[in-house]
């Protein structure tokens, strides 16, 4: 008898597709409302470059107002918030974002705090960072926010479930433990975070329900390290050379796909799984941002 396929692949461009087509809807039956966006990208990093653009052109394709203010890697730090200050001040501008990461000579948290919280489309806010740590309505970091969506909309029983995430950054780490944390749908896990000073990680993984990984490491997750039927979530995008490929290198995730896909049961593929999500909830925090959802 041939083997039953009951692996699945949790497709991120596809609801990504659906969530921009809900937002279209939305827009369509409030002809007053256009979200505004300004994205803030300070210097010439090629990979900061890419996902501005990417978003700007998200923005075109839903019609929202966006502006890209390319600044120089010299721009000091007080010319960069006089910047955010006055996208603050603007009542065309519901959402504000400042591509990370930034050049050295410019404290982060001083120009995230300089924010207006009830702009903070990305959630790096401390304000934000805090209200979700406790439950409170606030805007949610968009690739934790697109995880979360993942696993509700693929009806994954999250409840009473063994949550490991892999990584502890306060893009991605940080706040998807403390959503998985949360008494509500599709979370209610038992959260642990594993990191990179982590002893015996495969002791936590091989107990995982669910596995986010996200920890910058290619294809650091083995199929020795998880148990029959886990979830995976793999956050990572990492180049790695490839001689096979024309460009020379090839795009892999923080997990081995072709291992772990055998044992899994559902996963997400790189690319086509969290990143599409991430933009898409991006565009959904500005919407949210112009209806005055969050904060009114
Ligand atoms: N750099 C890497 N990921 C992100 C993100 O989600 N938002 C911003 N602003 N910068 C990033």
């Amino acid at each position: 008898m041939a083997k039953q396929a009951i692996n699945k692949i949790i497709d991120g461009k596809l609801i990504a597709s659906q969530i921009t087509d809900e937002i279209k809807k939305e827009l369509s039956l409030h002809n007053n409302i256009k979200p505004g966006l300004a994205l803030i990208l300070v210097g010439n990093n090629p990979a900061s470059e890419i996902y501005v653009k990417m978003k700007e052109k998200k923005c075109a394709e839903l019609g929202y107002h966006s502006i890209v203010n390319r600044l120089s890697e010299k721009i000091t730090e007080a010319e960069l918030l006089a910047h955010i200050r006055s996208y603050n001040n603007s009542s065309k501008i519901h959402g504000i974002l400042i591509q990370l990461p930034l050049p050295k000579h410019i404290n982060e948290m001083n120009v995230l705090e300089a924010v207006d919280y009830r702009k903070d489309v990305d959630g790096f806010h401390p304000i934000n960072a805090g209200r979700l740590m406790i439950g409170e309505k606030c805007f949610t970091p968009c690739t934790p926010a697109g995880i979360h969506e993942l696993l509700k909309r693929y009806n994954v029983i999250t409840s009473g479930k063994n949550a490991v995430v892999i990584g502890r950054s306060n893009i991605v780490g940080k706040p998807i433990a403390n959503i998985l944390l949360q008494k509500s749908k599709g979370a209610n896990c038992t959260v642990t975070v594993a990191h990179s000073a982590t002893a015996g990680i495969s002791e936590f993984t091989k107990k995982a329900d669910i596995i986010i990984a996200a920890i910058g490491k290619p294809e650091f997750l083995k199929a020795n390290m998880i148990k029959k039927g886990v979830v995976i979530i793999d956050v990572g995008i990492n180049r790695v050379d490839d001689p096979d490929s024309k460009k020379g290198y090839k795009v892999v995730g923080d997990v081995d796909f072709n291992e772990c896909s055998k044992k899994a049961s559902l996963i997400t593929p790189v690319p086509g799984g969290v990143g599409p999500m991430t933009i898409a909830m991006l565009m959904k925090n500005t919407l949210d941002s112009a209806m005055k959802r969050i904060y009114s």
